[in-house]
Order: C-alpha cells, then sequence, then structure tokens
C-alpha cells in the first residue's frame, strides 16, 4: 500500500460521510419541516358545541365512559375503542391538550338537566370523558358506538382545549349510516373533504372475544398552540 492509496482512502471515506450527513441532514429536514405533509391534512372543520355540554360534570370524568366511579355494571351500547390524535396544521402532535367528549346514552339521553328522554338515562354511562394529550398527541376513550336521537344522526361531541386558544369544538361521525346524508350540522360543512374528515368507521375490534368495535378520528387544529 502507499500513501497514495491511503489519501484516495481518506477522501473516500470523508465523501461517504458528507454523502450520508447530507443524506441525514434532508431525512431531517424532510421530516422536521414544518409544513412537509401539510397540502396533504384536511383540517378538521369546526362544529357547533351544541346545547348539551353537561350542565353539571359527573364526579367521574376519566376516559372510561362504560364504568361511572367505581360501579360494576357498564353502560348499555356497543362498546367502541375511540382513539386518535390531536395535530397541529402542520401533522405534529399536540401534547397537552385536554381532549373532552360527549354523547347520549344507548336511550337517546345527554348528562344535561334539558336533555329529552333524560328520565330514562342509563345511569351507568358517563356521558362525558376527558383525555390530556401527551407527547404524541394521542387520545384514548373507552365509550360506546353512538346512537341516533330525534333530529340527529349519531355522532359523539368534542371539545378540545389548548393552552392560549378558544377552545375548539367539532363533532365526529359513523361511516355507513344513512341518517348523515339528512342531518342538518353535518351537512352544514360545505367542503366535501372536511365533511369526510369527520365521517369515520367504527369497526370490529381485532381478537376482541365480546364484539368490541374501534374508531380513529384524528383532529387536526388550523394553529399551533403556544408550549
Ligand atoms: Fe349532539
Amino acid at each position: 500500500m502507499n500513501a497514495e492509496l491511503f489519501a484516495d482512502g481518506d477522501a473516500g471515506l470523508a465523501r461517504r460521510r458528507r454523502f450520508l450527513r447530507t443524506s441525514m441532514a434532508t431525512a431531517a429536514m424532510f421530516f422536521l419541516t414544518p409544513g412537509a405533509f401539510a397540502e396533504e391534512l384536511v383540517k378538521t372543520p369546526r362544529q357547533t358545541e351544541g346545547p348539551f355540554y353537561p350542565d353539571k360534570l359527573p364526579l367521574d370524568t376519566d376516559n372510561d365512559l362504560l364504568i361511572v366511579n367505581d360501579g360494576i355494571t357498564p353502560a348499555v351500547g356497543e362498546v367502541t375503542w375511540l382513539s386518535g390524535r390531536i395535530l397541529d396544521a402542520n401533522g405534529n402532535p399536540i401534547r397537552n391538550a385536554l381532549v373532552e367528549i360527549w354523547q347520549v346514552d344507548s336511550k337517546g339521553a345527554y348528562l344535561h338537566s334539558g336533555s329529552s328522554n333524560r328520565q330514562q338515562r342509563d345511569a351507568n354511562f358517563q356521558g362525558f370523558g376527558r383525555f390530556h394529550t401527551g407527547s404524541s398527541g394521542e387520545y384514548l376513550f373507552r365509550t360506546i358506538k353512538p346512537v341516533a336521537y330525534p333530529g340527529r344522526t349519531p355522532h359523539i361531541h368534542y371539545a378540545v382545549k389548548t393552552k392560549g386558544r378558544e377552545k375548539f369544538t367539532t363533532q365526529c361521525y359513523v361511516k355507513g349510516e344513512e341518517r348523515n346524508e339528512k342531518d342538518g350540522v353535518l351537512r352544514g360543512i360545505k367542503d366535501p373533504k372536511a365533511r369526510e374528515s369527520v365521517i369515520v368507521p367504527f369497526e370490529p375490534l381485532k381478537d376482541s372475544k365480546i364484539g368490541e368495535l374501534a374508531a380513529r378520528f384524528d383532529i387536526v387544529l388550523g394553529f399551533t398552540p403556544e408550549a
């Protein structure tokens, strides 16, 4: 071996290192640059909060709506694992978001003193739940598949609260539900892509022996909250 070969080898190594560094930098830029995927993301449309956010919050506000406090009888309904991510306009996960959901029980009653059918309310259904997102922006609830009540197709209400911002309210719907076509609130979302983005499949949870369902609903906020 001569000195020239060594020199060439070093140069080759340096070239390879440079190439690796550049490739990694490019990859990092692709993944970290805000806006890299922005055009593919559909911002979740805001929808009305409606009149039935609980007027008196339950004592139990955890993310399991099927069991109230340490009750042993679960709520009636099709058990659903409802999850998703809270994302900013650039697709980055939002941590420390407070995700709240509320919905009617299997009898069509809200946890609200003005709800219709409230005499028949399922006392085992929590009706409302909260989840604080971590760094992944993920949230998770165990609840029931929403049912229709007079005038509305099945839906679940959401409020997302983030630092320094007004709360964001929206609703999610069940894919394949024929009443969706006639629902005034859902039809009020004029942009077809935005409307589609709030309709999600409720599908059998793989390997569930008790027929549980799973649904994913990502919420893309049109802003980036304060850290
Ligand atoms: Fe509602």
